[in-house]
């Protein structure tokens, strides 16, 4: 008897894990972005999800994982203008254009939409 309770409970946390996982928030396929006076981004979320195999916190080590809090942040101070833009989008799409890999655009009018 003390087996079969000790396979129930290893089902049950297998199927806890399993669903733990398939309910991962993903957040919005596609977010757009305030870019101050150069016009709004649209930002391609789960496309980039795809291409980074997963891994949110190549972004999401600056900044969690929220609607708009990347302009709560810039207000706040706690981020700098541009940051997110600099250090994150433009940084990557920068190497892996350089290393002649997939990347997103370089150029001010390949994201901001006026
Ligand atoms: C290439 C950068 C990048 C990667 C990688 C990334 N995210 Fe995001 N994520 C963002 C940006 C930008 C926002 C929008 C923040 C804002 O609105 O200020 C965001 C917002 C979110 C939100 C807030 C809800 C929403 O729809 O706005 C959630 C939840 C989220 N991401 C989950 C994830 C998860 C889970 C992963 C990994 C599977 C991930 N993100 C990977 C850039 C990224
Ligand atoms: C890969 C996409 C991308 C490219 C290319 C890009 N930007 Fe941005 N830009 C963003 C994002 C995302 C934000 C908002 C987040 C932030 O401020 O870091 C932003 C924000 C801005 C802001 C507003 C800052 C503020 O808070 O007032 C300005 C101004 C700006 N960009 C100018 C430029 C100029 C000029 C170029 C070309 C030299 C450029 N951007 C190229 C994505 C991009
Ligand atoms: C760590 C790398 C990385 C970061 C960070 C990143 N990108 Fe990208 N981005 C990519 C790659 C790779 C592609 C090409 C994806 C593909 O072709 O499927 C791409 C493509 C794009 C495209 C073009 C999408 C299309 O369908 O043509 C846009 C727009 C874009 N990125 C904007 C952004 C913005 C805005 C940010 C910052 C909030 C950002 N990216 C951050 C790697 C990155």
């Amino acid at each position: 008897m003390k087996t079969r309770a000790i396979l129930i409970l290893i089902c049950f946390a297998v199927f806890a894990a399993s669903t733990t996982l398939a309910i991962v928030n993903k957040g919005a396929e596609e977010i757009t972005l305030d870019g101050g006076k150069k016009g709004k981004v649209e930002f391609p979320h789960h496309e980039h999800q795809e291409a980074l195999e997963q891994k949110c916190k190549t972004c999401h080590d600056l900044f969690p994982q929220e609607p708009g809090i990347i302009n709560d942040l810039k207000k706040k101070g706690t981020l700098k203008k541009k940051q997110v833009m600099n250090e994150k989008c433009l940084e990557c799409h920068k190497t892996r254009k350089k290393a002649g890999k997939d990347a997103g655009p370089v150029k001010c009018k390949g994201c901001h939409i006026k």
